[in-house]
């Protein structure tokens, strides 16, 4: 069973400063969601990747992507939404109904590395319900009282050692993926109780009781959100090449 692939790249990036929307921003002459759909089109697992574009840049997506000689793939474009999930929920409609496996990927993690790929759809292709790759933490992480301006006062400090940040493709039971943003978007459309915000699908998966594991995931997968990663992952391109 081959899986199909959504990446979300209707963001902004305001946190990489002024400039196009990240997803269109260059990396090494390329723009970041051809390194996305390209690492992810390298997985023979992926079959079909569908990209939740800018809503006022759908035309100028597959353009780009047709002069990046993507062939042999099935890509897709859609328009992305106001928020990533938005946006997921976009591309996962534009899946055709036998796909029964779906990656979710940043186009915003332009380095991912296809084993990272490879492992996440066979985990879900071993009969997960959901799967993320993930690594250990370098730093110390405390939970704060968030008071902007002031100095927070910590609540605690979870064992470093028990936590994993998180990165993508993570990989789903479609059916699984599907119902879960469904179930957000009727909660949200009855304006129901503030929920925690839900950072990533997985979390979604979380909030509804479902069941998520975690594979190894890769240094080489980190999104790019400040100018400093992309500083990053320069280096990390130029380090490929040589
Ligand atoms: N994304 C999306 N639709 C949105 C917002 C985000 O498809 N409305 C995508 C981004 O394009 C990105 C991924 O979700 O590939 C992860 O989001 P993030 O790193 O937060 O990107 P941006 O939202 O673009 O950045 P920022 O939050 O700094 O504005
Ligand atoms: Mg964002």
């Amino acid at each position: 069973a081959v899986a199909a692939a959504v990446v979300p790249a209707a963001g902004r990036g305001e946190r990489l400063g002024p400039g196009a929307p990240k997803a269109l921003r260059e990396l090494g002459g390329v723009p970041l969601l051809v390194h996305a759909v390209r690492a992810l089109a390298r997985s023979r697992a992926v079959g079909l990747v569908v990209v939740a574009a800018p809503a006022d840049g759908v035309a100028e997506v597959v353009a780009l992507l047709d002069s990046h000689g993507l062939a042999g793939k099935d890509i897709r474009v859609v328009a992305g939404g106001a928020t990533r999930q938005e946006s997921v929920r976009l591309g996962l409609a534009a899946i055709p109904e036998e796909v029964g496996i779906v990656l979710v990927h940043d186009a915003a993690r332009p380095l991912v590395p296809v084993e990272v790929v490879d492992a996440v759809a066979a985990a879900v292709r071993a009969g997960a319900q959901a799967v993320v790759p993930a690594v250990p933490l370098a730093d110390t992480v405390k939970r704060v009282d968030p008071n902007p301006g002031r100095p927070e006062p910590v609540i605690d400090t979870p064992e470093r050692a028990t936590l994993r940040a998180v990165q993508t493709p993570q990989g789903f039971d479609r059916a699984a993926l599907v119902e879960v943003h469904a179930k957000a978007l009727a909660e949200e459309a009855a304006g129901g109780a503030a929920a925690p915000p839900v950072t990533d699908d997985a979390g979604l998966v979380e909030r509804y009781g479902g069941t998520v594991v975690v594979v190894p995931g890769h240094e080489e997968a980190f999104k790019v959100t400040r100018p400093l990663d992309l500083v990053l992952a320069e280096a990390v391109l130029a380090r490929r090449r040589a």
